[in-house]
């Protein structure tokens, strides 16, 4: 069977990621992703889960303390400042962009600071760590950070990057794609 865009990215993670690594979700929104790196990493390992709402925040906070979890960093800040706070090697890492679902709409993620965001984590990505990319575009400004991600991980050095694309290209209304760039060196 097919994966859909979001199951596929989670068992990328799955196939890649370490108990006891640290990874990024670099866009917490409802934290459904950070509880799933939570689980992925043990309680040895280590999320570090941004946004820049601080609804986005609480709700993850709200998750992780009803599930018991101890091994998530929530940051309010842009991932565009991710540098600032990685002290180690990553294990892997996911954005989900666009914007926080029955939430404000004008709030969305920007091709600058994602493209800074990847820049930074992929220089701290571990060897054939991955950093997978859920790309909603439908929205307003979606589709200039579409095209300026796409324009990004194109250009990565084929030496040192695998690139890959996974979308289903029968579907209406811009359905989200996936991006996955692994680390080979
Ligand atoms: C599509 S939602 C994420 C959904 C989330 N992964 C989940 O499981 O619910 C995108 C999120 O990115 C956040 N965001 C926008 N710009 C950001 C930035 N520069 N740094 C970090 N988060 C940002 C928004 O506040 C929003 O919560």
């Amino acid at each position: 069977m097919l994966k859909g865009i979001l199951d596929y990215a989670h068992y990328l993670l799955k196939e890649s990621v370490e108990l006891g690594e640290t990874v990024i979700d670099a866009t917490c929104g409802n934290g459904n992703d950070t509880l799933f790196l939570s689980d992925l990493v043990g309680g040895e390992g280590h999320v570090l889960a941004f946004d820049i709402q601080e609804q986005a925040i609480s709700a993850t906070k709200q998750k992780a303390a009803d599930l018991g979890k101890t091994n998530i960093t929530l940051i309010r800040d842009s991932h565009a400042n991710a540098a600032d706070y990685i002290m180690r090697e990553i294990g892997g890492a996911i954005f989900n962009l666009g914007y926080l679902p029955k939430s404000d709409k004008a709030i969305i993620t920007k091709a600058e600071s994602t493209i800074t965001a990847l820049e930074a984590i992929l220089s701290y990505l571990k060897k054939d760590g991955l950093i997978v990319i859920v790309v909603y575009h439908g929205h307003e400004g979606g589709k200039t950070e579409k095209e300026a991600v796409l324009n990004y991980v194109t250009q990565l050095e084929q030496k040192e990057y695998h690139v890959m694309r996974y979308e289903f290209i029968n579907q209406k209304n811009n359905p989200p794609f996936l991006l996955a760039v692994q680390n080979r060196k």
